[in-house]
């Protein structure tokens, strides 16, 4: 009854969805996401290259649509929950046919993220913070207060639970009036929540049967023997615990918030994955030491193709800080590391490695292969840095293309 974690152990976007979608196909039997909620973007690449995206949905639905395997995917508690934009992503994705109640379990606690919140994003952080705009922060913020709908209200109680929604909704149009909001602004407000309105009401039906009522599920199917995947979103260096605050989304993407999250305690979880690409990314505000300056970083975002799989926004690029990387296995026990997009550096003609506040130079990497000088180099420094040596890596970016456990 083994439980694995996926962690980013940089600033997001580090490629743990085919991390995940790997393990699934070869290994998981429950796959759980554990915080965030639409800010994330899980690309997957099946076999033949077909590209998935999914955003709060765990990416064990990959698996779940397009293969015989039985994959249980759980939206845990410790997730905020847009249940109109859910309900399009279910749509979109699972155009045949619907997922089962054994494929997609939420549960009732999760905090549901609300026309409001997404308004007060926009307004207030999207521009001050660089947020995805998708009302993270602000649901979170009424969860912590003790305000929030709950999944379970949405199922149990929609009229009632959307009135609610509509009251707040009306208290913040009439205090955004108040401070100088224009007519127009407030009907462009007014149409915006009518819209979500009414795909709140359409995915009524649908999402009701997905309903976890039962806390103690997530560990009774890990005493019944399951092999549980925890998916983290985002990563270690925008956890609202890390010194990033206030540069941070408001979750904690950590192993301390998978068991605040899942119900399981830390002797339950038997290996820590963290992923790290072979270069570093960020998208919003806040410090970037190893960000290059240089035609690299072109070269990066082209050949990586790094752009928000949320926003669409280009992320800044910069060398692998393994500093960064330390402190992050530090904080959760990281047991094995995963190396991504090692193919993207093939591109580069004179690659660095950040660490103890400077760039090491590394010989070029000609080859994914551990033959090759460049990347045996980078592999070895990640290694010993870290003092890791249960190291995997992926050589392309279809499934499949992972080398485990080297
Ligand atoms: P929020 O999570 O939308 O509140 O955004 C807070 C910060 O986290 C911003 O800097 C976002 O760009 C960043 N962020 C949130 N989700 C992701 C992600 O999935 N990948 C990369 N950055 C993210």
């Amino acid at each position: 009854m083994p439980t694995k974690l996926v962690l980013g152990l940089q600033h997001g976007d580090e490629g743990k969805g085919r991390v995940v979608d790997d393990l699934t196909e070869t290994w998981a039997d429950v796959v759980v996401r554990f915080q965030g909620g639409g800010n994330a973007g899980h690309t997957v690449y099946d076999r033949e290259g077909n590209k998935f995206v999914t955003h709060i949905l765990p990416v064990g639905v990959v698996q779940s649509r397009n293969s015989n395997k039985d994959v249980l995917n759980v939206i845990s508690r410790g997730c905020v929950l847009n249940v109109s934009d859910l309900y399009e992503e279910l749509l979109s994705f699972d155009s045949e046919k619907e997922l089962t109640n054994n494929q997609l379990k939420i549960s009732g606690f999760c905090p549901l993220i609300e026309p409001t919140h997404i308004l007060i994003d926009r307004m207030k952080y999207q521009g001050k913070l660089g947020t995805t705009a998708r009302g993270i922060g602000p649901a979170y913020s009424d969860f912590y207060a003790r305000d929030s709908i709950l999944f379970k209200d949405f199922v149990m109680n929609p009229e009632a639970s959307l009135n609610k929604i509509y009251k707040k909704f009306l208290d913040f149009q009439t205090d955004f009036a108040g401070q100088g909001g224009t007519n127009k602004q407030v009907n462009d407000n007014f149409s915006f929540y009518n819209d979500w309105a009414s795909k709140y009401r359409s995915a009524v039906d649908t999402l009701s049967q997905y309903l976890m009522e039962d806390e103690t599920e997530i560990f009774q199917l890990y005493q019944s023997g399951k092999n549980i995947l925890l998916e983290g979103a985002q990563g270690s260096g925008l956890s609202i615990g890390s010194n990033n605050y206030p540069d941070v989304t408001s979750s904690f993407p950590s192993v301390g918030g998978a068991l605040n999250s899942t119900g399981l305690n830390h002797n339950q979880i038997d290996e820590v994955i963290g992923v790290i690409k072979s270069y570093k990314t960020k998208v919003g505000t806040g410090i970037f030491p190893s960000i290059i300056k240089d035609e690299s970083a072109q070269i990066l975002a082209e050949i990586g193709k790094e752009y928000g799989a949320t926003t669409g926004r280009p992320r800044q690029c910069g060398w692998l800080d393994l500093d960064e990387v330390n402190l992050a296995i530090q904080n959760n026990g990281v047991d094995h590391l995963c190396i991504i997009k090692t193919d993207v550096m093939t591109h580069i003609e004179k690659p660095f490695v950040f660490h103890e506040n400077k760039l090491t130079s590394i010989p070029k990497i000609d080859n994914v292969s551990l033959e090759d000088e460049g990347f045996k180099t980078l592999v070895d420094m990640v290694s010993n840095i870290t003092n890791i040596n249960n190291i995997s890596y992926t050589t392309g970016p279809k499934r499949g293309e992972i080398v485990w456990n080297v």
